[in-house]
């Protein structure tokens, strides 16, 4: 009943033209495939035209961040009304790039979080512990704080626009994915914790996607687990054959 999603974080990767490139040759490969949805995010400058490349086609629009205010003398930043106007669908928030390199907190992350929703964007919000987080056994009072925090002030009814990614920091780019067991077992707590905050129900709607060095041959065993909805992916998402491979093993 939760509809997967496999979505691309291009990063700081690609020029205009190569985005352009990429959705190209995507599109054909994944124009058959139902059941996922499917969304691609380049960088702030390809946008445009990658959402007029993607025009009639099952592909969707996200950014990479957004900033909270709506308009303002804030130099370097770009809303999420501009995000929309510019054919975007979804934003991902909270990324654990922006938090490790650009001062990201749980509290703009909230911020951000109902800035994307009161634009009409789908919110993807990322959280995860680090490798220290986990040896110390800290994994879970991380993820809860980074989940009360990013969702503080927030109404049920808000849940519908948000999707959570769950991306070990270690697994992000290392090519060492978390077990489907060790992804499992935090996407259990994630809904737990979002059912006893929110109510059994949103929690039971929402979809937890993992994120960490997905790949075409690990993307099945994740996507087996009851409570993994679909992929965060980096690296395999910047060619269009493995990122296809990926969408069509997740349906
Ligand atoms: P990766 O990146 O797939 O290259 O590990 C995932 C992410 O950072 O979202």
């Amino acid at each position: 009943m939760r509809t997967p999603i496999i979505a691309g974080n291009w990063k700081l990767f690609k020029t205009i033209a190569e985005a352009g490139a990429m959705v190209n040759a995507l599109k054909p490969l994944v124009a058959g495939t139902s059941g996922v949805e499917i969304v691609v995010a380049p960088v702030f400058t390809a946008l445009r035209p990658v959402a007029d490349a993607l025009a009639g086609s099952n592909v969707r629009l996200a950014a990479q961040d957004c900033y909270w205010e709506e308009e303002g003398a804030f130099t370097g930043e770009v809303a999420p009304r501009q995000l929309k106007d510019a054919g975007c669908s979804h934003v991902i928030i909270g990324h654990s790039e922006r938090r490790q390199f650009f001062g990201e907190t749980d509290e703009t992350v909230n911020k951000k979080v109902k800035a994307a929703l009161a634009a009409g964007l789908i919110a993807i919000v990322c959280v995860g512990e680090t490798l220290t987080d986990r040896e110390d056994d800290a994994t879970f009072t991380i993820i809860e704080k980074q989940i009360s925090g990013a969702f503080a002030g927030l109404s049920t009814d808000s849940l519908a626009g948000i999707v959570i990614a769950y991306e070990p920091v270690w697994a992000i780019g290392t090519g060492k994915t978390a077990t489907d067991q060790q992804a499992q077992e935090v996407h259990v707590f994630i809904r737990k914790l979002v059912g006893k905050i929110f109510g059994q129900p949103a929690a039971n709607a929402m979809r937890i996607l993992y994120g960490g060095s997905v790949k075409p041959d690990n993307v099945k065993g994740l996507m087996a687990q009851p409570d993994i909805d679909g992929a965060l992916v980096g690296g395999a998402s910047l060619k269009a054959d493995s990122f296809a491979a990926i969408v069509n093993f997740a349906c």
